[in-house]
């Protein structure tokens, strides 16, 4: 693995990622955020050496670098899911290669089911702890402890300074922003009745299909990570309405641009 992410990280050099200093992944309905930012550099995942291959849904996929808030960042434009048959190695891939280019900080956004009904859809979540309910880990290798050590603490995933700073700047923009936990299963298909009680039982806030294996990823590299959820619905065992892809879509554009300022400021403050 270590030849992989020496090589993809020499191609994204030549291209002119040079020393990012925040790595983001964007997720499901939140591509918005790449219209703020200052593009200089730009590669397909299908051009990227050892990327996991794109699926035909994925061709759209990319990297971007260039000035966001006054930063270098490093921009994942789609991200890769355990439910399209990636491994959790792949999943985590491009953390890695943000890594060796530099980055210090990754910033996560997703879309996730509100578990916890006083949270309405529409409204954001940080995240301040997580329940890993994908049945696997991406550290679950032979080789891992050559890229960091194997047992990885998990104590506070979430960086503390980075969920209250981005709490002050949701005071601040009058966004209702709450936080935490979030619980990850594979998907695709959303969760039964029965399965939203157990989430809740277990102390989840919030579910979703993504976020929990860069995380974990971010963790092993000692990088400083936080993670933003917008609640696309509302997920009320006792009274749950059929789900439709296309709405948890529409949910997540429609809360893009709290979600861009929160991204924007905080990369401001660091
Ligand atoms: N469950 C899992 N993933 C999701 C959901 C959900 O209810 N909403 C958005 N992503």
């Amino acid at each position: 693995m270590i030849k992989f992410i020496e090589e993809s990280t020499e191609y994204l050099k030549q291209k002119g990622f040079n020393n990012p200093e925040v790595g983001i992944i964007l997720g499901t309905g939140l591509g918005q955020l790449i219209n703020e930012i200052d593009i200089e550099a730009e590669a397909s995942y299908n051009h990227i050496p050892n990327f996991p291959t794109a699926t035909v849904e994925f061709h759209k996929g990319k990297l971007i670098y260039g000035t966001l808030g006054g930063k270098k960042v490093v921009v994942m434009q789609g991200r890769f899911h355990v439910y399209e048959g990636y491994t959790f190695q792949d999943v985590t891939f491009p953390v890695r290669i943000m890594e060796k280019l530099g980055i210090k900080t990754l910033l996560v956004s997703n879309a996730a089911g509100a578990v916890n009904l006083d949270f309405k859809k529409g409204e954001l979540m940080v995240i301040d702890d997580h329940i890993n309910l994908q049945g696997g880990s991406p550290l679950a290798f032979k080789g891992v402890s050559k890229l960091g050590e194997r047992f990885v603490d998990m104590s506070a995933p979430y960086n503390a300074e980075i969920i209250s700073k981005f709490e002050s700047i949701a005071s601040e923009h009058n966004i209702t922003l709450h936080k935490g936990v979030y619980a990850s299963v594979v998907g695709p298909q959303l969760e039964t009745r029965a399965e939203y009680r157990m989430l809740k039982i277990l102390g989840a806030d919030a579910v979703g299909m993504s976020t929990v294996p860069e995380i974990i990823v971010a963790n092993h590299l000692k990088l400083k990570a936080a993670a933003v959820s917008v609640l696309t619905d509302e997920c009320d065992p006792e009274n749950l309405e059929p789900v439709d892809i296309t709405d948890i879509i529409a949910m997540a554009n429609k809360a893009e641009p709290d979600m861009i300022t929160l991204f924007k400021e905080l990369i401001k403050s660091i």
